[in-house]
């Protein structure tokens, strides 16, 4: 499959048709890995990944992946490169684009994306930044279809912080028409252009009650309370206890309702270890899925 856009940087950038098709090619491309093996789609191509921050899925998933396809990947973190003496964005976009079929980068500002895609000849991918998580979104709305059977009609409550995953989520529910209520202390709000947009397509609800968000959800989602980019230990302290995902939490929503977090987690925190290693709970098949979703999307992006 091919899709218009050059980028990925927020999900914005797709039609639902395209969405939900790659969700549906991730799931192909899983079940073939599962019966023998990947075909070499990408033989040849490769993936140059830039990181400001860490990270343990992105890096490993998308390195994996690009082996699987028969491509190859370059793994850079920028304080080894010349970013950080000081040569701008804009070169190093143009100086990549002469070796590689393909960037990804992990960033702070999202803004740097933006202007790598802009002078980057070739697909830029968002591997994170302060305010997107597109990637994530992909592999999470894999997990949902997997495990629900369709995506449209359904609710997610997003509980804690009004973050990076939490705006990509919003925008990946207005792709699939998911109704979306998100609880989060009063400031901890996702991005209010993010909602205004969403709002056109889908349901998005915003209330500081945790309780108000799972009522009904079949999906319930959190993240850490504190992100890479904001890691004040003091934030905590605005979100504990109300907005943790317990047992007392997750029984007001669906019976059969399922429990995600992108990970990495802190237990105790923002969910407690009964819940994520409980029987609700799918957040290693949604880690496992960040594997196939990234193939898709790479395989869209950069096949001829
Ligand atoms: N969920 C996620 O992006 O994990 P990493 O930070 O380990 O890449
Ligand atoms: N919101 C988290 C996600 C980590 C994958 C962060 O930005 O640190």
């Amino acid at each position: 499959m091919k899709l218009k856009t050059k980028d990925l940087l927020t999900l914005s950038e797709l039609t639902q048709k395209e969405f939900v098709d790659l969700i549906n090619y991730s799931i192909k491309l899983k079940k073939e890995l599962k019966k023998g093996g990947t075909k070499p789609i990408l033989k040849n191509k490769t993936l140059t990944m830039i990181f400001q921050k860490p990270s343990t899925r992105t890096r490993v998933s998308f390195e994996i992946g690009m082996y699987q396809l028969g491509g190859h990947t370059i793994n850079l973190s920028s304080n080894d490169m010349q970013l950080s003496r000081g040569e701008s964005i804009e070169d190093t976009a143009k100086t990549l684009s002469r070796y590689t079929d393909c960037i990804m980068a992990r960033v702070y500002e999202h803004e740097l994306l933006e202007k790598l895609s802009k002078h980057a000849s070739v697909p830029v991918i968002n591997g994170l930044s302060d305010s997107f998580h597109p990637c994530q979104i992909l592999a999470d709305f894999m997990t949902i279809k997997e495990k629900k059977g369709k995506l449209k009609g359904l609710k997610i409550a997003w509980i804690g912080d009004g973050n990076n995953v939490c705006n990509s989520m919003i925008y990946g529910a207005a792709l699939t028409g998911i109704e979306m209520s998100i609880a989060t202390p009063k400031g901890f709000e996702p991005n209010k252009t993010v909602v205004k947009e969403s709002k056109k397509s889908t349901n998005i609800e915003l209330t500081t009650d945790p309780f108000i968000a799972t009522k009904n959800a079949d999906v319930v989602v959190t993240d850490t309370h504190s992100s890479i980019h904001n890691s004040d230990p003091k934030r905590i302290k605005k979100f504990l206890p109300k907005y943790q995902v317990n047992f007392k939490l997750m029984s007001t929503a669906k019976k059969n309702a399922i429990f995600m977090h992108c990970l990495p987690a802190k237990r105790e925190q923002e969910v407690t270890s009964s819940v994520i290693d409980g029987s609700q709970s799918v957040v290693w098949d949604e880690a496992e899925n960040r594997l196939h979703s990234q193939k898709a999307l790479l395989v869209a992006l950069i096949s001829a």
